[in-house]
């Protein structure tokens, strides 16, 4: 159990996912060798198909990792993709990946702590994918709506934690503060009467949020 579905539910929807093929199949293979936490598989293609759906012209992901979903977004549809990392490993290896993948001028990696990082940015976006430091993205979240365009679309991942967002009884105690923050995430984003969010029990749990006319 994740603690979000039930086992048989996310065996039966990641089994209708087909596999990935060539440079994303590498790096899921790469990820698991190396334990490096990048999106589930459900996630990314619920990513993917709102990118099609959306056709964004600039997205802004938190979180590059070893750039899995960065190219995914930027294989998905040609857009203009920023994506922040502050681990220099992890950059150093993003980079090289969206080279291999020719995505070099389409995705700009941005190396610093997110909250340094949204604070320089100005020029908006069409969607933006959240998917680091789980414990701000409260802190995050005025920014993102700074810079998101009028009828843009925020896509916060690993939102109900583990099952933890939900349930007291599956919170331990490292990560009550994470929890906690998690919560007032949701919170502020379920209840703003210029936000309509919806928060979908899919992989990690996945929040989309989008400005009401
Ligand atoms: C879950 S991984 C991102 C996975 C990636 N989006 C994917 O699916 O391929 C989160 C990444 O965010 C980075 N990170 C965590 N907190 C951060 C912060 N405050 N600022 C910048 N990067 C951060 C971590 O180093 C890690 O590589």
């Amino acid at each position: 159990m994740n603690g979000i579905t039930f086992d048989y539910m996310e065996e039966y929807l990641r089994n209708l996912i087909p596999e990935n093929q060539g440079l994303l199949g590498e790096l899921e293979e790469y990820a698991k060798e190396n334990r490096v936490p990048i999106a589930q598989k459900e996630t990314i293609n619920f990513l993917r198909t709102m990118i099609a759906i959306k056709k964004p012209k600039r997205v802004l992901e938190l979180g590059t990792a070893i750039g899995y979903s960065a190219i995914t977004i930027a294989q998905t549809f040609p857009c203009e993709v920023t994506t922040v990392e502050r681990n220099p490993e992890m950059v150093e290896l993003a980079k090289k990946y969206i080279e291999e993948a020719k995505l070099q001028d389409k995705i700009k990696v941005e190396v610093g702590d997110c909250m340094d990082i949204l604070e320089k940015l100005q020029e908006p976006f069409d969607l933006i994918f959240m998917d680091a430091g789980k414990g701000h993205y409260n802190h995050f979240l005025p920014h993102c709506l700074r810079l998101l365009n009028r009828d843009g679309i925020i896509i916060a991942d690993n939102v109900l934690f583990r099952g933890m967002v939900a349930n007291d009884q599956l919170v331990s105690k490292r990560k009550i503060t994470i929890v906690k923050r998690m919560r007032k995430y949701l919170d502020i984003v379920s209840k703003d009467p210029n936000l309509y969010t919806s928060v979908i029990p899919m992989g990690d749990g996945i929040a989309v949020t989008t400005r009401r006319e």
